[in-house]
């Protein structure tokens, strides 16, 4: 499907697929796939490294001092040629997966001279187009101006459900209930933080997925492309 080289912008709730669903239209369209979470996640890493984060307290003065020097970006994998997350040059992918970064992320997410040291990096990579960007905040305030603004949202339950299992194929254990009351508690802090909450954009188009496959999914998405794009 011949479509121009657009920004598709993916915002939501944890937990709703968002990610996966990104890689796949990216796949879809050749377009770059590109995880925001990640680079905040990187900077929580760097953080934990050097011992800015000491009992659960941010030092916000070292932080912020450091920002001024480190460098993480997203850089294509020679084998994949995915990109993935890099902090001062190293592939920090997996680092910044763990429950430790998990941990302490949204707190460092919640900092705005964080929020704006990641936007600078975000917005760099949208320049020409062709990307698939998802997070909390892309529609809303890192590219207001997308031209496909998608948000995602399913029943809270479900959103469980499927965190459960992700652990679970990880070896990680916990209740439903646990991950449910995990769940809750990031979503009223994503959605009630005063910089950049998370959203839903005016002009974004709702997708509950809660009863949907990954193939209802992209069918959804093959209409409003078509709708948006009419082939000639
Ligand atoms: O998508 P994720 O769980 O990897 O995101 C990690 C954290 O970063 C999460 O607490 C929400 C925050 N985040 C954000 O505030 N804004 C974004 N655009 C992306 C992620």
């Amino acid at each position: 499907m011949p479509i121009p080289d657009i920004i598709i912008a993916i915002d939501g709730y944890s937990s709703t697929g968002k990610s996966s669903f990104a890689k796949l239209i990216a796949g879809k369209l050749g377009f770059l796939y590109l995880d925001s979470g990640a680079l905040y996640r990187a900077v929580t890493l760097f953080a934990l490294d050097n011992g800015m984060i000491y009992r659960g307290v941010i030092d916000e003065p070292a932080l912020r001092k450091a920002l001024k020097v480190l460098k993480v970006s997203f850089k294509p994998s020679a084998e994949s040629g995915k990109y993935h997350a890099c902090m001062n040059g190293k592939n920090v992918e997996r680092r910044i997966r763990t429950l430790r970064v998990s941990e302490y992320v949204s707190n460092v997410a919640e900092l705005p001279f964080v929020r704006s040291y990641v936007d600078n990096i975000l917005h760099s990579y949208g320049k020409k187009g062709r990307i698939v960007m998802d997070g909390r905040d892309i529609g809303t305030a890192v590219f207001p101006y997308a031209d496909l603004k998608i948000f995602m949202v399913a029943e809270q339950k479900i959103r469980a459900g499927r965190r459960l299992r992700e652990m679970e194929e990880k070896g990680e254990k916990a209740t439903l209930d646990e991950v449910l009351d995990n769940l809750k508690e990031r979503d009223e802090r994503d959605s009630s933080r005063t910089v950049h909450p998370l959203s839903k954009a005016d002009d974004a188009i709702v997708l509950d997925n809660s009863y949907m496959t990954m193939d209802d999914e992209m069918d959804w998405l093959e209409g409003i492309l078509r709708e948006r794009w009419p082939q000639k």
